[in-house]
């Protein structure tokens, strides 16, 4: 089968940062599927493996990546009950395994969804990583009830990108808070105001954006940017006993103290968990997928592609990179195969 990967951790623009090779087909066997890819989306993940799995070493064999993907059911391994050969399905796959930048690929069905039937392939491959990673956020860790918390007020750093995108919607029209996102640009405000939310506030004047609104302190913090370059401000803006959800991490060590006064809860929220431990309930990631597929089919959600590059090339998988790096992608890009 044909498949791109690389050799060596090398910045997009050189020749050989992704190459294209030819490997065996693999075998599905106990809880796996084998899938035949039919479109991926690009996340920030990829380009942060790209550019550290292979620094000051050149690997025998390329490492395949990318995790989201939209396929169809090519074999069924003997522990499988969920998905027959046929079956048109989307994931975000392991951190731990091979990559969905490849014509086929093994993926685990419990962390499989089918399908959303009435979006197109390309409009389905925009939504599994972020859509989990969202959806974990706001009923896994903060455990959003959308009847006692209804109206509650929710921020979202980094509103217009792919985790933001689908979160705005998520938080809004199924957790049913009031939801404040950051963006700095025209296009980006615009695009988070029509996915959704509530505000748009610019996050270079945070602080003062938010007292304008009259929300000068929130119930709920979700760091999609950079949780060291929040922090502090999170803390201050918190309201007392709220909750702050990183999915970033922080290069460096914080002040956790700075939340006790208020007793305010603090989570990570890394959507490999589940399968990078085979969590207990790995299969939650399964019924996730389907929730929000329903979600999408029934209109309740919308998609959030942006971008649609055709044919998996490497210059796409570059121009996909490229995009994703610049920190200023709106929403979500895909190659359709
Ligand atoms: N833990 C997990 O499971 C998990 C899952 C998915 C992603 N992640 C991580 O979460 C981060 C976000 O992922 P993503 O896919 O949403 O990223 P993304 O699509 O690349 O986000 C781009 C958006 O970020 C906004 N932005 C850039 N700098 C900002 C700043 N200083 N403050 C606020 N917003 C800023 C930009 O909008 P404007 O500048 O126009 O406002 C842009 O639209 C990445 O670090 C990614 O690796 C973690």
């Amino acid at each position: 089968m044909k498949a791109i990967g690389f050799k060596q951790s090398l910045p997009i623009t050189d020749t050989n940062s992704f190459i294209t090779f030819e490997t065996d087909k693999p075998k599905a066997k106990g809880h796996d599927l084998l899938v035949k890819i039919a479109a991926i989306s690009v996340n920030p993940v990829d380009y942060k493996v790209r550019q550290n799995a292979a620094i000051d070493t050149v690997l025998e064999i390329p490492k395949i990546i990318g995790w989201d993907a939209v396929g169809t059911v090519e074999e069924v391994g003997s522990k499988t009950s969920k998905f027959k050969v046929g079956d048109q399905v989307y994931y975000a796959g392991d951190i731990t395994r091979n990559g969905s930048n490849a014509e086929y690929q093994l993926v685990d069905e419990r962390i499989v969804g089918s399908k959303p039937q009435n979006l197109t392939i390309a409009e389905a491959a925009a939504i599994p990583l972020t859509g989990l990673t969202a959806w974990e956020t706001l009923f896994d860790r903060i455990r959003i009830d959308p009847v006692i918390d209804q109206g509650k007020t929710v921020l979202i750093l980094g509103g217009a990108g792919g985790v933001g995108s689908i979160c705005i919607q998520l938080a809004r029209k199924v957790g049913n808070l009031t939801v404040i996102a950051t963006a700095s640009r025209p296009e980006s405000a615009q695009w988070c105001t029509k996915l959704g939310a509530n505000h748009v506030v610019d996050y270079r004047n945070l602080k003062k954006e938010l007292e304008k609104l009259g929300h000068a302190q929130v119930d709920y913090i979700l760091d999609f940017v950079d949780l060291k370059e929040y922090w502090e401000l999170a803390a201050d803006i918190i309201k007392p006993q709220g909750h702050i959800v990183s999915i970033t991490g922080s290069s460096e060590p914080l002040n956790l103290n700075l939340l006790k006064n208020k007793s305010v809860t603090f989570s990570y929220e890394f959507m490999y968990t589940r399968s990078m431990y085979t969590t207990d309930d790995i299969d939650k990631q399964h019924r996730i997928l389907n929730k929000i597929g329903r979600l999408l089919d029934t209109g309740k959600l919308k998609t959030t592609l942006k971008t649609t590059l055709s044919g998996f090339t490497v210059d796409n998988l570059k121009k996909a990179h490229q995009l994703q790096e610049s920190g200023k992608t709106i929403g979500k890009t895909v190659i359709v195969f």
